[in-house]
């Protein structure tokens, strides 16, 4: 386990909407360079790059064309290595965003596979022996190839599934085992790739549907030996490398799979979205302050799997990604801020995506930019200052619009507010750095009464109340000391805190 992850905070970047360092509307990599000492002074210390690879960009570039090769409009091989290393002078490391499930049709491999004729690549994608056949369990793309045989997709049309093979063979005509030396080429290519990207100075991958591998295997058993194997390369030749799941399981992704860390996500699972947002639950979120949440809901689910996990890895908490409405189209700004304070005091190793620092907000009407569809408010351009495009770029046609309201944050005026987000975001970081017991592996005691909020949890001899309620509220504790951080007014007396509506408070017990 690379000890630097007990006290990484990861700042994600979607490099498109960062920021244009030339002019071309798009932002690219020395952009980002020019933007570390601002990831730095937030108090992160490690970035998530999502995926900067050569791509038609049918799905903003999870759909690769060249897993070796830089996109043009991000710059070059050279500029990314450039990033590495200067992100390394500052302490800062960079995971880059491994999409291990499908490729672009557009990619060599795949423009191999659909002909007609065999070729080492005819096994990698995953085709049935006829263009008659389409079992309808499966998304298949039908007679689209000179070759006879439809091809499945992973997600979007345009993204084959890569063939890990079949734990449960159900159409042995064409479905291979997972041990088919064709399926294990697949295995060692993708090994390939992690390897041509850590040898050049990259600390790991967040790895994409990282459970959606090997097909028919409901357990995810197959797919899970997988990875196991790659952490196993890890573990002997890249010690210092991680890897980040976008799997939500962590008995599967941490304690069978061997991932260092596993996405809590707002898409999956109930437990996120009792905390902040997301359809139906944004109404019954713990932080909203109408007390319909139910904090007992969350700990049922969260609980039992971070103990399972803990002594083999981190549940990473995220403020949000560019695939879920941004936190602002759910809760109000103190509510905002309590959400950051939970997300940065919890065990694990946190997230935070680009811009949700200064309370960016989500773009609801935006038409859809590069296969985002609804994600597409959440990828606008990062907001710096006043000036054109809000800083992002002087180009006249900037990659997606920026926030046109005239009160937008901003990194300028988000700084210089002692009422922001942004400050509590920092200071809350700053103080997990501080504190031992704030870090990653940190032991956590959940307090709460039934189904009731507010709530408070203890680690070490650090203890943090919250109450998100939108009515002054009292928490029976006999805990007290030194109060390290408040938001609101809370006070203690009497074996009890009383807390004013919408209020934090981090205290020190001796
Ligand atoms: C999850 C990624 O986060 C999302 O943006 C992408 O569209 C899908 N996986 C498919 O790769």
């Amino acid at each position: 386990m690379p000890n630097w992850l007990n006290d990484a905070v990861f700042y994600e970047i979607y490099p498109q909407s960062f920021y244009d360092s030339n002019g071309d509307g798009i932002g690219d990599i020395n952009g980002i360079i020019e933007k570390l000492d601002y990831v730095k002074g937030l108090g992160c210390n490690a970035i998530w790059l999502n995926p900067v690879y050569d791509s038609p960009f049918m799905d903003a570039g999870y759909d690769v064309r060249n897993y070796k090769q830089v996109a043009a409009r991000y710059g070059t091989n050279d500029d990314l290595v450039n990033l590495f290393n200067e992100a390394h002078k500052k302490g800062i490391k960079i995971l880059l965003d491994l999409v291990p499930g499908h490729t672009s049709d557009t990619h060599p491999w795949f423009l191999e596979a659909k002909k007609a004729a065999e070729s080492e690549y005819s096994n990698r994608y995953i085709f049935t022996q006829n263009v008659w056949d389409a079992p309808p369990e499966y998304r298949m793309m039908c007679g689209l190839c000179e070759r006879n045989g439809n091809y499945m997709v992973n997600y979007f049309s345009s993204q084959p599934a890569l063939n890990y093979g079949f734990y449960e063979i159900t159409h042995p005509e064409w479905q291979l085992p997972c041990d088919h030396p064709d399926c294990l080429a697949t295995v060692e290519a993708i090994k390939d790739v992690m390897r041509f990207w850590l040898d050049k100075g990259a600390d790991g991958f967040r790895v994409d549907m990282a459970d959606s591998l090997v097909k028919n295997d409901d357990e995810k058993i197959a797919t899970a030996k997988i990875w196991r194997g790659v952490r196993e390369m890890l573990d002997e030749e890249y010690p210092e490398a991680a890897m980040v799941s976008e799997w939500c399981s962590p008995d599967r992704a941490i304690n069978n799979a061997g991932f260092h860390m596993d996405f809590y996500l707002d898409h999956f699972g109930n437990g996120y979205n009792i905390l902040s947002r997301c359809g139906d639950w944004g109404d019954k979120a713990v932080f909203n302050p109408n007390g319909k949440g139910n904090i007992k809901a969350f700990a049922d689910e969260y609980l039992p799997a971070y103990e399972r996990s803990k002594d083999n890895g981190y549940i990473s908490y995220m403020t949000n990604n560019h695939d879920m409405p941004r936190i602002t189209a759910y809760l109000d700004k103190k509510a905002i801020k309590l959400f950051n304070a939970f997300i940065f005091t919890m065990p694990g190793v946190p997230f935070l995506y680009y811009g949700d620092e200064l309370g960016m907000r989500y773009q609801k009407d935006l038409v859809s930019k590069e296969g985002g569809f609804s994600r597409t408010g959440s990828r606008t351009p990062m907001q710096w200052n006043s000036g054109k495009n809000l800083g992002f770029s002087t180009s006249d046609e900037p990659y997606l619009p920026v926030d046109k309201s005239a009160d937008a944050p901003t990194v300028e005026n988000q700084q210089n507010d002692d009422d922001s987000i942004y400050k509590v975001v920092t200071d809350i970081i700053a103080l997990r750095h501080k504190y031992d017991d704030l870090k990653g592996n940190g032991e956590l005691e959940f307090v709460y009464e039934e189904g009731k909020i507010p709530f408070f949890y203890r680690r070490g001899k650090l203890v943090m109340f919250f109450n998100p309620l939108g009515v002054e509220s009292e928490i029976k504790t006999n805990y007290n000391g030194e109060k390290l951080y408040e938001l609101g007014n809370t006070e203690f007396a009497d074996g009890k805190i009383k807390m004013s509506p919408q209020s934090f408070v981090m205290i020190k017990i001796n």
